[in-house]
């Protein structure tokens, strides 16, 4: 039987079947966490009522044996849930050998190796829940902003982000790459449908071994038509507002949880600062960092920098066109500098965003395509979109896994997806 939410059973007898995720247990009294499915229950079982064989049959079963337990569902505020179980009868469903997972410390690669089993720990389970809450509130919002879902191809012939990254594959006797960001065919399906979304998986070979680098993520990406790049600035603050604001309401027990500093979380809603790149320069060389120019990308500690200067998340806007994408469009009020936008999560977390307004005039495309030596035959259709009713046009994708790991105040990205791809990762 599977119960969603236990606390809607408060003062019923509920038969639910669980797991055993931890115990203790005296001589008369034995208290467990058990694991049924969407959350976390203490159970406590009482010698005197199961009688003493069914008491020890179950005290000492194993942890992640699985059990079918029926029990009554009774208030305890000492408890997140609120709730505790109390236990009249159970049947085991089976019973686990030698579970490596224990309570005690252990190490990050031993766990890596455990994935398969480590994501059912409490802490685990809390995480992968609130990233389950912001897939579904992000297709709330965007349904409710009157935004039509259409997916990108995973394979594809052309590179939006650059070649360095790319994963080859075989496409029969062609050569095709896994897809690094679905925008350009975004771009496609916005001139029919006004405003569209999509979220999948996207695939880049960098080989960064850092706490926000996995090498499969999953991205949100948004297009829009007729949108300056301020709109877009515009809908992306309410975008993660909204996330923050559904993630705060929804998931209290899991970020009690993970311990996650509400004050923090609750600071960050609200209207977003901007700063322009060359002022992100200045502040940062004007403080001590003598390791970065004009014209270089920002790496973590600048990010982090910026990032604490403001208790938001903040835009930094307007980046030299020299190390930006061939598709993004010159700001006409400031040439050699390009209106896009990345927004930089705060408490250190790093980039989330990365969005832009997009070339739409034929011969501009043309021509930076030339320059950016990118194979025309590939590009051949997504010019095409500028000769038929071309249009102002913006978009902006979102990485999942960082934003879930700044909303869940976990550092590494490795524990922000069930089964992460890093450097050297691909199993299990
Ligand atoms: O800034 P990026 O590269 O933007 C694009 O791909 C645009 N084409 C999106 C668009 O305009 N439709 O990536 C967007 C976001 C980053 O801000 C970051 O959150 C995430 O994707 N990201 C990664 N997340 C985890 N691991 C990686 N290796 C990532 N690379 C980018």
């Amino acid at each position: 039987m599977n119960i969603n939410n236990l606390k809607e059973q408060l003062g019923k007898t509920v038969t639910l079947g669980a797991w055993i995720a931890n115990k203790r247990s005296s001589g008369k009294i034995a208290f467990f966490q058990l694991r049924y499915g969407t959350g976390f229950i203490q159970a406590v079982a009482l010698k005197e009522s199961l009688g003493e064989e069914r008491y020890q049959q179950l005290r000492h079963l194993p942890q992640e044996s699985s059990i079918k337990v029926t029990g009554l569902v009774k208030e305890n505020d000492r408890e997140l849930s609120g709730i505790e179980l109390e236990i009249q009868d159970f049947e085991v469903v089976s019973e686990a050998i030698d579970y490596p997972i224990t309570p005690k410390e252990h190490g990050v690669e031993f766990l890596a190796d455990n994935r398969h089993i480590w994501i059912r720990s409490k802490k685990q389970h809390a995480i992968l829940t609130i990233r389950n809450q912001i897939i579904k509130s992000t297709y709330d919002f965007f349904e409710k902003e009157g935004f039509i879902k259409t997916d990108p191809p995973i394979l594809t012939s052309s590179a939006p982000e650059g070649t360095t990254e790319l994963f080859n594959t075989k496409y029969f006797d062609e050569e095709a790459y896994l897809s690094q960001s679905g925008q350009l065919y975004l771009e496609a399906t916005v001139m029919s449908f006004g405003k569209v979304f999509s979220f999948g998986p996207t695939f880049r070979a960098e080989k960064s071994k850092t706490r926000r680098h996995l090498i499969e993520f999953w991205m949100i990406e948004a297009e829009m038509a007729f949108c300056n790049h301020d709109e877009s600035l515009a809908i992306q603050e309410a975008y993660v507002n909204y996330l923050l604001t559904e993630v705060i309401e929804k998931c209290q027990e899991q970020l009690k949880i993970l311990g996650r500093d509400l004050e923090s979380l609750n600071a960050a809603r609200g209207e977003f600062p901007r700063i322009k790149y060359k002022d992100a320069i200045k502040l940062l060389k004007d403080n001590g960092f003598d390791d970065i120019e004009y014209g270089d990308d920002f790496g973590s500690p600048h990010e982090t920098f910026i990032a604490n200067s403001y208790n938001k998340p903040v835009f930094i806007t307007h980046w030299p066109l020299d190390i930006k994408p061939f598709y993004m469009i010159e700001d006409p009020n400031e040439p050699g500098v390009v209106l896009c936008a990345d927004l930089i999560a705060p408490e250190g977390y790093g980039e989330i965003i990365g969005g832009s307004q997009r070339i739409d005039d034929y011969d501009k495309l043309l021509e930076n395509i030339k320059k950016h030596d990118l194979n025309l035959d590939a590009y051949g259709w997504y010019l095409d979109l500028r000769k038929y009713g071309s249009v102002e046009h913006s978009g902006f994708g979102l990485g999942l896994e960082r934003t879930v790991a700044w909303i869940t105040g976990n550092g590494h990205v490795r524990e922000t997806v069930p089964f992460p791809r890093l450097l050297n990762r691909l199993t299990p």
